[in-house]
């Protein structure tokens, strides 16, 4: 893979070790309803899930806007997007998401097709930011949000991995995002793309139970395929983590932005 798209061609082709990481890392649990909450998305509802992944967050979404609603599931990788649609087929709830598999950047919905759009950890990886922050605009009709959460990479913390290490770590594999600072970003670029009421929310919930784990083994990895790292403190760092994982002395923070546009 090229180091310049390297951002965008990890996604579309996921080795299977990581593939299974990312499924379990993005398992919807209750700790995710106040990501969703300035969303404020109801019954009835037309609603994208831009960048779904295994499917989680769409079969939450197709259960708030209910029989009368529709989300629409968008994702690059081939195995994301048949996983979600068995994920949704196994729910019951195939009639009421439409799953698609995506090639550009450009979305196949018509102007003001849309009630709310929601792009969770995806804006990280867009080729340019502030086009899809104005093809969102373009989809969503007038009084319907678009919902984008997101992590700023530079503002990650973790205990007891020494801050020099995981800065190396970071760096080395940096890559692997398209825009890593999108978290504080993202507000301006609402601005930019046209929108006039963008309301900003930060929620910092710590995990101690090791969850963040996964994301620290695929920073590694991420880091490894970069070739620039220092093997001896990429093995230390994983080394670190898990062991505080198993001795319950683990502590991480990764911050996530809610920016919440109304058209
Ligand atoms: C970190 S995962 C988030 C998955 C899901 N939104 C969630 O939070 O559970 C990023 C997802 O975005 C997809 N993705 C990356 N770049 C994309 C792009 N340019 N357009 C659409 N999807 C993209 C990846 O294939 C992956 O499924």
């Amino acid at each position: 893979m090229s180091q310049d798209t390297y951002y965008k061609d990890h996604w579309v082709a996921i080795e299977p070790e990581r593939l299974d990481r990312y499924e379990a890392q993005f398992v919807w649990g209750p700790r995710g309803n106040r990501l969703l909450e300035p969303a404020a998305i109801t019954a009835g509802q037309a609603v994208a899930d831009y960048g779904c992944g295994p499917g989680y967050l769409s079969v939450e979404l197709a259960g708030r806007v209910g029989p009368a609603g529709h989300i629409h599931a968008f994702d690059i990788n081939a195995d994301f997007v048949s996983r979600t649609r068995d994920r949704v087929a196994a729910k019951g709830l195939a009639d009421r998401v439409t799953v698609t598999h995506l090639q550009g950047d450009t979305l196949p919905l018509d102007d003001d097709s849309l009630d709310c759009l929601v792009i969770k950890n995806v804006m990280v990886y867009v080729d340019d930011p502030l086009a899809s922050f104005r093809e969102f605009r373009r989809m969503v009709k007038p009084g319907g949000k678009v919902h984008a959460i997101d992590s700023d990479f530079y503002m990650a913390a973790f205990d007891p991995i020494d801050v020099a290490d995981w800065r190396a770590v970071l760096d080395a594999g940096i890559h692997a995002f398209r825009t890593p600072a999108i978290g504080r970003k993202m507000y301006g670029l609402a601005l930019q793309a046209g929108f006039t009421d963008v309301a900003v929310e930060v929620i910092a919930a710590p995990d101690t139970s090791g969850r963040m784990l996964n994301f620290i083994k695929n920073m590694a990895g991420y880091a490894r395929e970069g070739g620039a790292h220092d093997e001896e403190i990429v093995t230390r760092v994983v080394d670190v983590a898990s062991r505080a994982v198993k001795d319950g002395t683990f502590f991480a923070l990764n911050p996530q932005f809610l920016v919440t546009a109304t058209v």
